[in-house]
């Protein structure tokens, strides 16, 4: 297991998101009413980018066709995406965010 430094939670104010890069993948962190979830920042339908999308409560919208994903989950949620996207786990440790793998 190795966790990585990604972010500083004051970064990612509730209700929006931040990219990062992590081991050569874009990352969405997304801050769901104080929690962090992290996703894969490429759409499974073709390759939007969802950093660009809104944040919806748990779901994120891709802004190109609008598929909608729970950032908690991955599960898809809104055609026309049928994939889930990737998630990875989230370590908070005081106002730090890991991705831990
Ligand atoms: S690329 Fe995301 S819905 Fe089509």
């Amino acid at each position: 297991m190795t966790k990585t430094l990604v972010a500083n939670i004051t970064d990612i104010a509730p209700g929006t998101t931040k990219q990062v890069a992590f081991e050569d993948e874009d990352i969405l962190l997304c801050n769901v009413g104080g929690t962090v979830y992290a996703i894969n920042d490429v759409c499974t339908h073709d390759g939007g980018n969802l950093d660009q999308g809104e944040l919806d409560g748990c779901e994120i919208e891709c802004p190109r066709h609008g598929a909608r994903f729970d950032v908690r989950t991955g599960e898809v949620k809104a055609l026309p995406a049928v994939i889930p996207v990737a998630i990875y786990r989230v370590v908070r440790e005081g106002d730090d965010l890991f991705l831990e793998v």
